[in-house]
């Protein structure tokens, strides 16, 4: 399905937004947060469905065939700021889960967050993902996705991304931010793009410890099958084939799940021109990156 015209930026505090976030401003930011929510936090296409359907599997895998054949993704975890009414309200929707704990997905940047979560102590997992692929990644969800806004040229996305004019603002400011959350917020779990494509079962031992899980060594394997790249990219329920505002003959949703595709695509000058400004933004050397492994 085509959405035409596709929505337009504009600052919003600060930050690049569409209305299609920030529409449903005041009942978001009155959330009423529970102790045992877990919100999956990320800057858009750093492994957000990822990270989702293995917490889902940790939690409800067990739930029966029903929930595994049935309920795609965005459903299991909703996206708290997604307003597109009736049918999408994130905020209902998370509200309506019949299942315990909630797992909320947002790309919100870090003062953005619902006061709640940081009264009551959610538990948060952030992932972060490497600048480039990251960007690379956003620019072909542009193309494919209707509800975003064009894409343009990839120089001209390339840009805007440095410069912080796309959806959810400065990949650089949310990186950073939430990093700095995490020294004072102690329920905040950060983790990295690169990590779970180089281990992912290392990557999940770690978030179960964050969680106070145990998986057996068993349901551990079966997870690990099922979140492989290929099995999600043939799942209904992961690739999004069932959202109509995607169009994935543009490019799929799933489409290469690499770390390093962005050599692809920049060139030797965009890339120098990037590390240039890169080296400016991110200032902090304990936070650190992988562009390739
Ligand atoms: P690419 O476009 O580089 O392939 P999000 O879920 O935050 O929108 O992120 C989507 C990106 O994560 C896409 O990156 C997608 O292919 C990748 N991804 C999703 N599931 C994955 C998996 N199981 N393994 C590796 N990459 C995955």
């Amino acid at each position: 399905m085509e959405v035409t015209p596709r929505p337009k930026l504009f600052d919003f505090h600060g930050v690049s937004m569409t209305r299609m976030f920030t529409d449903n401003w005041d009942n978001v930011q009155n959330f009423k947060a529970r102790p045992d929510d877990i919100v999956i936090a990320t800057y858009p296409k750093a492994g957000t469905t990822w990270i989702s359907y293995i917490l889902d599997l940790l939690y409800f895998g067990h739930m029966g065939p029903d929930r595994q054949t049935s309920l795609p993704i965005h459903e299991r975890v909703p996206f708290l700021e997604l307003y597109v009414p009736p049918m999408l309200i994130g905020a209902e929707m998370v509200e309506k889960l019949p299942t315990t704990p909630r797992l909320i997905k947002t790309h919100l940047p870090v003062q953005f967050i619902p006061k709640s979560f940081w009264e009551q102590g959610s538990r948060i997992i952030y992932v972060a993902r490497n600048a480039k692929d990251n960007a690379v990644s956003f620019y072909h969800f542009n193309r494919m996705n209707y509800a975003q806004p064009e894409a343009g040229e990839w120089s001209t996305f390339l840009q805007d991304f440095m410069e912080g004019k796309r959806v959810f603002g400065s990949w650089y400011d949310h990186v950073n931010s939430w990093w700095e959350k995490k020294q004072s917020y102690s329920n905040l779990h950060y983790m990295f793009y690169e990590d779970l494509i180089e281990d992912c079962g290392q990557e999940i031992d770690r978030l179960c410890s964050f969680l106070g899980l145990s998986p057996s060594a068993e349901e551990k394997e079966r997870i690990i099958t099922s979140v492989a790249f290929d099995s999600m990219k043939q799942n209904k329920m992961t690739n999004y084939t069932t959202v109509p505002v995607m169009n994935q003959e543009v490019s799929p949703f799933m489409r290469k799940g690499k770390v390093g595709d962005w050599k692809n695509h920049f060139t030797v000058a965009q890339n120098e021109q990037f590390d240039e400004d890169y080296k400016k933004k991110m200032k902090n050397p304990d936070l650190k990156f992988r562009f390739e492994i």
